[in-house]
């Protein structure tokens, strides 16, 4: 089995996510739901995000809604733009994403927002049918991606956001007074967005309703190299791609042009510094720099962060220079004036965006944890870092009796608030520290029998296995220490840390 696979097979089984509406065979595909142990993992990679970008840089974080009105995607341009190239079978009328479509048949790069004509051409030229009947194929269409819903009794047409930062626009300048903001201001949200994809498949990967968080920095597009907190990260090292990779520091990115000014250089850098700490190997990284033709329309500078699966290079996060685009369109077609007051100066502000996939991440982050330790019985184990792990802790009697479970329920009342907690008594102590391993459980937490004389227990680590022994009253603060250590701890006190 392929790594891709074994992790669907782990997430199904271990309820990390599955697919929606399963029990039935009119379920579309495209929808997957997050289980108990799903939801854990994105929340607390949702708690890591705001700490090391949101919270670091000061920024506000607003909950917007996910149906808008037209007149949002009008002015946003993703009624005319927002489309994918779809070809269909002459002979069994099924539909294909065209440019996936060729990429997978003639095996070459096409980019993302290729023409019809150039679609058509390229159909000929590789001699592509149908690869479910052989039929032979349409023209190239454009399709609108976005859902379209009716609103009360008139059906006033709406839209499922397609994006969770049209709202971010819609209300700037509400935000902006009403916080008494300055420039530049990054403004978040986390939420989920929909888009009517042609082909979505593999399990997070493509989803038509999915988890971004976003973050939208309005910034002075005069002021762009006047940062002071770019010194924080000058040092920093970008792996950034551009038919090779190389590492270099964000300085020397900027002085080389490889980057456009230092607003950009600071916000990518908090990006890869965000995500050393989700456990993804730096290593298997790089940020991506977009030609021309794969921007999106509203894009003038685009990197993309992408990460290495087993499936081939995956983007995460879309970075996009979308310069006043957003901020113009909407005070065209609304008529209001969105300038704000920069200093003395009336500016409309400029934006970068950091569009974050959430789902990918969580499927990146999983699969890079993921190995089989094949020098112990090959277990299973994911490699979380502790404060993504679902569960932190295992409480785990070593028998099935009252005394045992009379301590271990003492201690789940000491920690069971604070910390997601597992207790079991079920099966053979391995099989249950096995279980835990499997869904990234960092600590196990064994009562036995000296536990019964002394009030202590042993506290085994995941990724040594080696074990020592805490009283039940130092539990807690021992897990506040090795749960929520977001830097590298001093090699004795970091045996749960990768080696
Ligand atoms: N907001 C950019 C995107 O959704 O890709």
């Amino acid at each position: 089995m392929n790594t891709y696979d074994q992790i669907i097979q782990l997430a199904l089984e271990r309820g990390f996510y599955f697919p929606s509406s399963e029990l039935y065979a009119d379920a579309s595909a495209g929808f997957w739901e997050y289980g108990p142990n799903g939801v854990k993992i994105k929340n607390k990679f949702l708690d890591l995000w705001r700490r090391e970008l949101v919270r670091r840089d000061n920024m506000l974080e607003i909950d917007g809604s996910q149906i808008m009105s037209k007149s949002v995607f009008s002015a946003s341009g993703h009624l005319s733009n927002f489309t994918d190239p779809v070809v269909k079978c002459k002979k069994c009328f099924s539909s294909f994403r065209a440019d996936k479509l060729i990429q997978e048949v003639a095996k070459i790069e096409v980019p993302e927002r290729l023409a019809n004509e150039l679609v058509d051409n390229l159909i000929k030229e590789h001699n592509i049918v149908c690869p479910l009947c052989k039929g032979n194929l349409s023209n190239a269409e454009r399709f609108n991606m976005m859902f379209r819903v009716e609103i009360g009794p008139n059906h006033d047409e709406a839209y499922l956001r397609p994006e969770t930062c049209q709202s971010i626009f819609v209300d700037f300048s509400r935000i902006y007074k009403v916080s008494r903001g300055k420039l530049p201001l990054g403004i978040a949200q986390v939420g989920k967005s929909f888009r009517n994809e042609i082909s979505p498949r593999q399990g997070l990967l493509r989803l038509r309703e999915f988890y971004q968080a976003e973050i939208e920095i309005f910034c002075n597009p005069s002021k762009l190299d006047e940062l002071t907190k770019f010194e924080e990260v000058k040092d920093t090292i970008l792996r950034i791609y551009d038919g090779h990779t190389i590492e270099i520091s964000v300085q020397e990115a900027l002085d080389k042009k490889i980057l456009p000014n230092k607003l950009v250089g600071y916000y990518l850098a908090l990006l890869v510094e965000f995500f050393e700490k989700t456990g993804i190997d730096r290593k298997r990284t790089r940020l991506r720099r977009l030609s021309d033709d794969e921007k999106a329309f509203y894009s003038t500078i685009a990197f993309d962060f992408e990460v290495d699966t087993s499936i081939g290079w995956l983007e995460l996060v879309a970075c996009n220079y979308r310069s006043d685009y957003d901020l113009k369109s909407h005070s065209i077609t609304s008529k209001t004036n969105l300038e704000v007051m920069d200093g003395d100066i009336k500016v409309l502000p400029h934006v970068f965006e950091l569009s974050l996939g959430v789902d990918r991440c969580i499927y990146s982050i999983i699969e890079h944890s993921y190995y089989i330790d094949r020098e112990s019985d090959d277990r299973s184990v994911l490699k979380l870092k502790p404060y993504l792990a679902p569960i932190h802790a295992g409480v785990l009697p070593l028998l099935r009796k009252p005394e045992f479970k009379e301590k271990s329920m003492k201690l789940l009342n000491l920690i069971q608030k604070d910390f997601d907690v597992f207790y079991d008594e079920a099966g053979s102590i391995g099989r249950r520290y096995r279980r835990l391993e499997e869904i990234g459980t960092p600590f196990a937490f064994t009562i036995d029998h000296q536990t019964l004389e002394d009030d202590t227990v042993t506290v085994r680590y995941r990724d040594s296995m080696s074990q020592e022994r805490i009283s039940i009253d130092n539990v807690s603060s021992f897990l506040f220490t090795n749960v929520y250590t977001f830097e590298r701890l001093p090699s004795s006190k970091a045996q749960y840390l990768p080696k």
